[in-house]
């Protein structure tokens, strides 16, 4: 293979990559998903016997060009599976193979799957094989979707708490069951006759879904339930609190992540041991901004600053003229030193990733980083000295 292919396949691999944030990965994101989003839809509308009479040719010439779409994109990402650092030290073929049969490899292959079928003479016309182009495509929807990965992580951090929680379930489902089953046998054999039939009973009472087939009838049994529906609440009230903190925590981690990767490129922080990196990392925020998006307006109130990790915006300034801050500037700075409204407008050139720094948190860091309020104040008054003189001149 040569050099030059070889840089192809792995501008093709980063623009492939999940999350990646160029505007050619981000492209293809939206055009996937919109792909993805007209098969889906077609899909549905063909299942609508009364809408798919008259539209069948389009309906299946939708599908026809979305299966085609996956099949290249299988094609591309087989191509490109050796740039997965995974199997960096593999040869290509067996780096190919291995993707193959990963979970996305198996999903992405699913995708193409109605192509099969619709040359092999399956036909698109009955639902059934129409619902089944809607599972295999809504999987490759869950393949795309980051909170896929972030569900998983969190079941896996907040595997103690999860299983104290179905621990809980599964007594009170019991012991709920094996209860309800002596009170109501006799009166209703059928349903509480035995306790696997007790025990759904259990489950739509315990989840608080309440179907209403099986109902208590005798006086413990309907005690029993009462409690089991009160427990029901509370377990679940548990469970959603241990996943949505498990959720929190793991977004805090992902941005510290990408807030330290940022961090760097901002001179400011350069001279900072790591510790106290550490600590301004923790109270920074990424926000990604396309390009000429205002950031802050003229009169506003400040809550807070921002640092330029990658980019550029220009500052209009309230004379007229304006001054382009790029790279590892800051802005925002006046009206918290000040405590007075924003001095100009501020708007992205061209994409700009900034860092933030809500006004609590910069009063905390400025009270115990010195070096960095001084370095904020002096750049501060360097600007409303420069503001003040260009004011002169008009
Ligand atoms: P603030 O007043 O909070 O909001 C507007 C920001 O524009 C201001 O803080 C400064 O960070 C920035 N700004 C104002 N004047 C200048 C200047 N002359 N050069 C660079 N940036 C400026």
């Amino acid at each position: 293979m040569t050099a030059a292919s070889k840089t192809f396949r792995s501008q093709v691999f980063s623009v492939l990559r999940p999350a990646e944030p160029s505007p050619a990965a981000r492209r293809w994101r939206a055009f996937h998903l919109t792909v993805l989003a007209v098969g889906l839809l077609a899909v549905i509308l063909l299942s609508i016997d009364e809408f798919a009479a008259g539209h069948r040719i389009y309906l299946r010439s939708a599908i026809w060009i979305v299966t085609i779409v996956f099949l290249v994109e299988y094609l591309v990402r087989l191509w490109i599976a050796p740039e997965m650092p995974l199997y960096a030290e593999m040869p290509p073929m067996q780096a190919r193979l291995h993707w193959a049969v990963t979970l996305p490899g198996l999903i992405s292959l699913l995708a193409t799957m109605p192509a099969v079928m619709m040359t092999g003479g399956y036909g698109i016309t009955g639902t059934d094989t129409a619902s089944v182009f809607c599972i295999l495509w809504i999987m490759k929807l869950g393949l795309h979707a980051p909170a896929f990965g972030t569900l998983a992580r969190v079941i896996s951090n907040e595997r103690a708490p999860i299983t104290s929680v179905l621990i809980v379930f599964a007594i009170l489902l019991m012991a709920a069951a094996t209860a309800a089953h002596m009170f109501e046998r006799v009166k209703q054999p059928e349903a509480f006759g035995s306790l696997p039939n007790a025990m759904w009973w259990a489950v739509v009472t315990l989840t608080t879904t309440g179907y209403g087939d099986v109902v208590p009838l005798t006086t413990g049994g309907r005690m029993i339930g009462s409690l089991l529906m009160i427990s029901g609440i509370a377990v679940l009230a548990l469970m959603t609190g241990v996943l949505a903190t498990g959720f929190a925590q793991e977004e805090r981690r992902r941005e510290y992540l990408r807030v330290w990767d940022q961090v760097s490129r901002v001179p400011i922080f350069a001279s900072l041991g790591v510790v106290t990196l550490s600590e301004i990392v923790g109270k920074l925020r990424t926000r990604y901004y396309p390009a000429h998006v205002t950031v802050l307006r003229r009169g506003d109130p400040g809550d807070s600053m921002f640092f330029i990790s990658n980019g550029e915006v220009e500052v209009r300034l309230p004379t007229g003229g304006s001054v382009r801050l790029d790279d590892g500037a800051f802005f925002g700075e006046m009206a918290l030193l000040n405590r007075q409204p924003r001095a100009a407008s501020v708007a992205t050139t061209r994409p700009t990733t900034l860092l933030v720094l809500y006004a609590s948190d910069f009063y905390e860091i400025a009270s115990h980083i010195p070096a960095l309020a001084e370095a904020v104040e002096n750049e501060a008054t360097r600007r409303r000295e420069e503001n003040l003189g260009r004011e002169g001149k008009r």
